[in-house]
């Protein structure tokens, strides 16, 4: 197969992990006999150096131009540090978002038993945990009017969503949860919020054209509870922009590292892969980032072609660098190994002939 991969780096620990996915994908051009080309392009902070725009025309011409997009990380203490700045790195994500449609967000998180020690909940049992959160992307509070007043004292931001919006990302999530364990939470505040009324209201109505699919409707402040007492009873969770950023998150930790979990964002047309993690800037240059988020955003990458033994070829490589303790500090605090010799182990690790066990 031939795939034309745009790679936008962005900041801080962005473009060190995402150099690790590079060889990743080179190694399975070699052994499974695919072409990728890849074309760099800058976003972020990096952009705005050089251009002035966090996602200059030409980033995005690319992109759009491009079969898949890999994204290192976004944003830099200079900014969050200076709320006043018109322009910042991250509206450069949200744009590109937007432009290309990726209106959903799919974030899986699943605790890998060599790493269960690591997860601040390894008491109970939670290696059965195996969700996948589908985090509405393009709407809500990070899309709707913004304000400040004129003496800055007052500021304003707005939620809003459309039952198209609505419909079209609860669709995927039915879909998944249908193939899945037919199990499907919407989060939301509806005993507050007029947008996550609408959301009730659309998601339960779809829900009579998925019968099999079970639909059990939770309140934001209960599902963050839960996702942590009972990780293990969730199976497809869908909501909206802002309550998926946060629940995602906090899915991370149960994984142990925020350095392991991986997402895709999908629209129709297009489709981006990267980490959940941010820029980590104070790691930057350092060698320690932990390369696996990207890596295994990869392997989503391979799977939305349809490239399933491809994919599953970078997840052994990735599951025998647990399994020999080629971990970066994150998960491993006496690890000596680095970005770079991670990225290495795992890369070189890619073949055809693996017939390990998956089940991760
Ligand atoms: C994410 C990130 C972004 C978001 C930031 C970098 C703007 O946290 O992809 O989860 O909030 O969407
Ligand atoms: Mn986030």
């Amino acid at each position: 197969m031939y795939l034309n991969i745009a790679l936008l780096g962005g900041d801080g620990i962005g473009p060190e992990v995402l150099a690790q996915s590079v060889k990743c994908l080179q190694a399975v051009e070699h052994s499974f006999g695919h072409t990728f080309s890849f074309t760099k392009a800058d976003i972020g902070a990096v952009a705005m150096k050089k251009t002035g725009e966090p996602l200059p025309e030409k980033t995005l011409k690319i992109c759009k131009n491009s079969d898949a997009i890999l994204f290192g990380a976004i944003g830099t203490p200079e900014y969050d540090q200076n709320p006043t700045s018109k322009v910042w790195p991250e509206q450069g994500l949200f744009k590109l978002r937007k432009e290309l449609d990726l209106f959903a967000n799919i974030r899986p998180v699943k605790v890998f038993p060599a790493l269960a020690k690591l997860s601040p909940l390894n008491r109970g049992n939670i290696l059965d945990t195996d969700l996948v959160i589908y985090r509405e992307l393009t709407g809500g509070i990070y899309f709707g009017k913004k304000k400040v007043s004129k003496d800055g004292a007052k500021a304003l931001d707005t939620c809003e969503y459309s039952e198209k919006e609505i419909s079209r990302i609860a669709h995927l999530a039915f879909k998944a949860a249908k193939s899945r364990q037919k199990k499907l939470t919407l989060v939301d505040k509806a005993n507050v919020l007029e947008t996550s009324r609408l959301w009730r209201r659309v998601v339960t109505n779809i829900a009579s054209s998925y019968p099999e699919v079970t639909l059990n409707c939770m309140f934001m402040d209960h599902a963050a509870v839960e996702m942590i007492l009972h990780p293990n009873k969730f199976d497809v969770i869908l909501t909206d922009n802002m309550f998926g950023d946060i629940l995602s998150d906090q899915g991370s930790a149960i994984s142990g590292s925020i350095g392991l979990l991986p997402s895709s964002s999908v629209g129709l047309g297009h489709a981006m892969f990267e980490p959940i993690h941010g820029s980590y800037p104070q790691a930057k240059g350092k060698n320690i980032a932990n390369p696996v988020a990207s890596i295994l955003s990869v392997a989503m990458l391979l799977q939305h072609f349809d490239l399933i033994e491809e994919a599953n070829a970078v997840i052994s490589a990735v599951l025998k660098s647990f399994a020999k303790k080629i971990v970066t500090p994150d998960v491993l605090g006496s690890s000596k190994y680095g970005t770079d010799y991670v990225g290495d182990f795992i890369a070189n690790n890619i073949n055809d002939d693996n017939d390990d066990d998956l089940n991760i």
